[in-house]
């Protein structure tokens, strides 16, 4: 369905009334600016099937379909996302219905007998730009999110590359070492055991990512594992702290559960720790020192879980602190962030019935701190 420049509408009236149809047809007739093709179908069925075709720009939906109701098939094609705008056609006025009519998706409500020509066309075209309107909104999320899904997963590529390269690299050299050479027992000994060592340090790394993207599958909140969830974000980025001289604290009691989404979970720390790695080396740019910390503390209180992320960054400024949740909002060059991690976050967290909050000192550093609910 596109809502601009259209030179017909295409109507699919449900309903079992002979009668209704002739007045809407009569009515539709009197309507000089545009030419309506109207489709009827009389039962709760066909009028579903021809529904879920797509092919309509608007659909006239009688509220009483025999045995069912109007509000039945609207639920149905709520739940089919059928996108083309419902109007509920009904013969008596009820406040009620209409609030029902409203709240199951009808983009607007009619009484039969009261309908004038104006009146159908007003409804049908603001229900078309209305639906149009949300049709381009729910793109733009979707891209919003496929855009942000993508720069998540190009860090974790590269910061994967990176950390993989590292041990690679390490055993190549050493069994390099071990073919050409005539090495000692004990040499060999040495050289096999730091193998060894690096191959498992691989190995964590391989389950981390498992454990990360296992978890993207889950669509609902659910007791999660902060405590290897964060394990698994330290195993990522352990080489990165420490080739930047950064500290790393973590504070979190083995085991301890949060409701939330395991994948998103740590994208959410993901993102927190890359700013706070960013805002660590943008201070020490200007003005160098050695005692450069990120922490991640959980604790139990009550039914909740507080975590804080610190981090002794160059801090926020109160400007900039306002927008900080808001989409897009970046300080970092053109290709360096998009600003959509913390707005992600909010929303992520959000919907587990959490919160996150901010608290940042110029010059000193940066504190999130995130509620969850414990499951
Ligand atoms: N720990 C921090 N210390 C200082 N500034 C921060 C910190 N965290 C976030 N910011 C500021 O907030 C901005 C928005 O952060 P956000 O994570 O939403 O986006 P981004 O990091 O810029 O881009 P993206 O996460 O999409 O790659 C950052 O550009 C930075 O200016
Ligand atoms: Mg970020």
């Amino acid at each position: 369905m596109s809502y601009k420049s259209v030179n017909h509408i295409d109507i699919l009236l449900i309903d079992d009334d002979e009668d209704d149809y002739v007045v809407l047809r009569d009515l539709f007739s009197d309507i000089r600016t545009i030419r309506y093709n109207i489709v009827l179908k009389r039962t709760y069925q066909d009028g579903l099937a021809e529904l879920l075709t797509g092919r309509y720009d608007a659909c006239l939906l009688d509220y009483m379909l025999g045995e069912k109701t109007g509000l039945e098939l609207l639920h149905e094609a709520q739940k089919n996302r059928v996108r083309s705008p419902i109007i509920l056609l009904t013969g008596h006025g009820d406040f009620e219905l209409d609030v029902r009519a409203m709240q199951t998706g009808a983009a607007d409500y009619l009484v039969k007998g009261q309908i004038t020509s104006n009146m159908l066309e007003r409804s049908i075209r603001y229900s078309m730009k209305h639906a149009f309107d949300m049709e381009e909104l729910r793109k733009s999320q979707e891209q919003v999110l496929r855009q942000d899904r993508l720069a998540s997963l190009g860090l974790l590529a590269s910061s994967l590359a990176h950390e993989i390269g590292t041990p690679l690299g390490i055993i190549r050299g050493r069994a390099e070492l071990l073919v050409n050479g005539n090495a000692s027992a004990d040499e060999v000994k040495e050289n096999m055991s730091l193998v060894i060592t690096q191959i498992d340090r691989i190995s964590a790394l391989v389950k981390s990512l498992l454990n990360l993207a296992r978890g993207k599958q889950s669509e609902h909140a659910a007791a999660v594992n902060l405590s290897r969830v964060v394990q698994d974000i330290k195993n990522l980025m352990s080489h990165e702290l420490e080739r930047k001289s950064i500290a790393f604290e973590m504070g979190v009691e083995e085991g301890l559960l949060v409701r939330a989404e395991s994948g998103p979970l740590a994208q959410v720390f993901l993102n927190l720790l890359v700013n706070s790695v960013y805002a660590i080396e943008e201070k020490n740019k200007d003005n160098p020192v050695d005692a450069n910390k990120i922490s991640i503390i959980a604790q139990r209180r009550g039914a909740r879980v507080e975590i804080k992320v610190t981090d002794t960054g160059g801090g926020i400024s109160v400007e900039n602190i306002k927008k900080l949740f808001q989409p897009f909002f970046t300080t970092k060059d053109i290709g360096v962030g998009t600003g959509l991690g913390l707005a992600t976050s909010y929303k992520l967290i959000q919907s587990w019935g959490g919160s996150i909050e901010v608290e940042s000192k110029l010059n000193l550093g940066t504190s999130f701190t995130i509620i969850l609910r414990a499951p």
